[in-house]
């Protein structure tokens, strides 16, 4: 813990923040949240945490203005060039290359500010493969917690200073004179979706091949930096790549991410997840208050299910998903936010009969197999033999039920 995480006055204002108005700043650097609040009080000439929480009670648009000081947006076009330069030559043709021809090309830009970030992307890949590329194969998407920096990022309107390090033919190609400055060419702006999106409570956007999160983790402690790269985890593709800004070192409990290039900051997904890396993403509340250490025979049948090409799927009694391995992830495009949520209303549970699915959670101590069941996605239909094993505790009490998908 950090030592100003100690101070009680503060840590009461973060609290009343999160409980009455929806944000939680309690993963950020106290050393930078306390910097922000103080510069913000001092604009108001409140002095000490206790009166100014009592002014954030009586004032119900504050907490806006706080957040203002607190989301540092600073951003710019191709911020530290070499890497972007790096990426141009060496990343992006590699991210071309694993595809299919009509395959697309998923980017996230998270922690995005104004949006520069994004359009930087697009720029260096309308350069390399052209507009018509972009516009056909390249779905981004670039979100941020504050709702401000989005609004500017929407509207792709940057000032004359903005447009700084620029250069002549980039900005005639890619940039439409305005009254106020530039807007980015429309056919560039139509391939990205802006979202809000809180990177240490929100489930990640999944199956991305390129995710820039430059100069955002830095405001994260320790903890919150390692739940939020167990996101991104989850949230690349095998072949995927992440973008971190030049300041930042990788907190990597285990090496969950390769360095690719370690100057310009870009890594490659590195060991699998393990079910400790999937509860440090659940908030401390719900967290038993320890851990028991895992054996090395418990690890060894983890890293097994985790591992099995085979996908598998575990539901609890109510009927939800408790887990699923990585192939399973992937085949049926699962996210954090399907943990915990009913398995029928999923895709692998649609195709089972959600009654004969309930009547089996009840009854079913034996395993079963279901033969030849049809799974139709929009470009193909599947066939799979799903075999449904009941799972019993130590003290032989069902506990739910493991479900293998045997692809035909
Ligand atoms: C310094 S800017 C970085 C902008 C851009 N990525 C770059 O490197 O130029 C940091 C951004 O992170 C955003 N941010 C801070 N906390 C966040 C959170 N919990 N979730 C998502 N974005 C967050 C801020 O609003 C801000 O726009």
């Amino acid at each position: 813990m950090e030592q100003s995480e100690a101070n009680p006055e503060f840590e009461a204002l973060l609290l009343y923040l999160k409980q009455n108005q929806g944000y939680d700043l309690t993963g950020y650097k106290r050393s930078t949240l306390t910097r922000r609040f103080q510069h913000r009080m001092s604009s108001l000439n409140i002095e000490g945490y206790q009166s100014y929480l009592a002014y954030l009670q009586t004032h119900t648009e504050e907490h806006l203005s706080l957040l203002d000081d607190v989301f540092i947006n600073v951003t710019s076009f191709f911020r530290d060039r070499a890497a972007w330069d790096y990426l141009a030559a060496e990343i992006l043709p590699k991210i071309v290359a694993n595809k299919l021809p009509d395959e697309q090309i998923r980017i996230w830009s998270a922690g995005c500010a104004a949006g520069q970030e994004i359009y930087s992307v697009l720029i260096l890949l309308a350069e390399k493969f052209g507009l018509d590329f972009c516009r056909k194969r390249v779905q981004c998407y670039a979100t941020d917690a504050d709702e401000a920096a989005l609004k500017q990022a929407r509207q792709a309107n940057y000032s004359e200073l903005q447009m700084t390090g620029i250069p002549a033919d980039l900005l005639e190609k890619y940039f439409v004179k305005s009254e106020t400055g530039y807007s980015i060419h429309p056919l560039l702006r139509q391939s990205i979706i802006f979202g809000r999106h809180n990177l240490a409570k929100d489930a990640p956007i999944s199956k991305i091949d390129l995710l820039l999160c430059r100069n955002v983790l830095i405001y994260f402690n320790a903890e919150t930096q390692a739940s939020i790269l167990v996101r991104f985890h989850f949230s690349l593709k095998t072949t995927g790549f992440l973008f971190l800004g030049q300041a930042e070192t990788l907190v990597n409990r285990r090496q969950i991410f390769a360095p690719i290039n370690l100057k310009h900051r870009i890594y490659k997904k590195g060991l699998k997840l393990e079910i400790e890396d999937q509860l440090s993403i659940h908030s401390k509340s719900h967290r038993k208050p320890s851990l028991q250490p895992f054996t090395v025979q418990s690890h060894f049948w983890r890293t097994a299910f985790e591992t099995n090409p085979v996908a598998q799927c575990a539901i609890d009694l109510e009927g939800c998903l408790v887990s699923a391995n990585e192939q399973a992830t992937l085949l049926f495009g699962l996210t954090l936010n399907d943990w915990n949520h009913p398995f029928h209303q999923l895709e692998p549970g649609k195709l089972l009969d959600s009654e004969a699915l309930i009547s089996k959670l009840n009854h079913c101590h034996q395993p079963q197999i279901l033969k030849h069941i049809e799974w139709n996605t929009s470009n193909q239909t599947r066939y799979f033999d799903i075999a449904i094993a009941p799972v019993f505790s130590f003290r032989q009490k069902m506990i739910g039920l493991l479900l293998t998908f045997v692809d035909q």
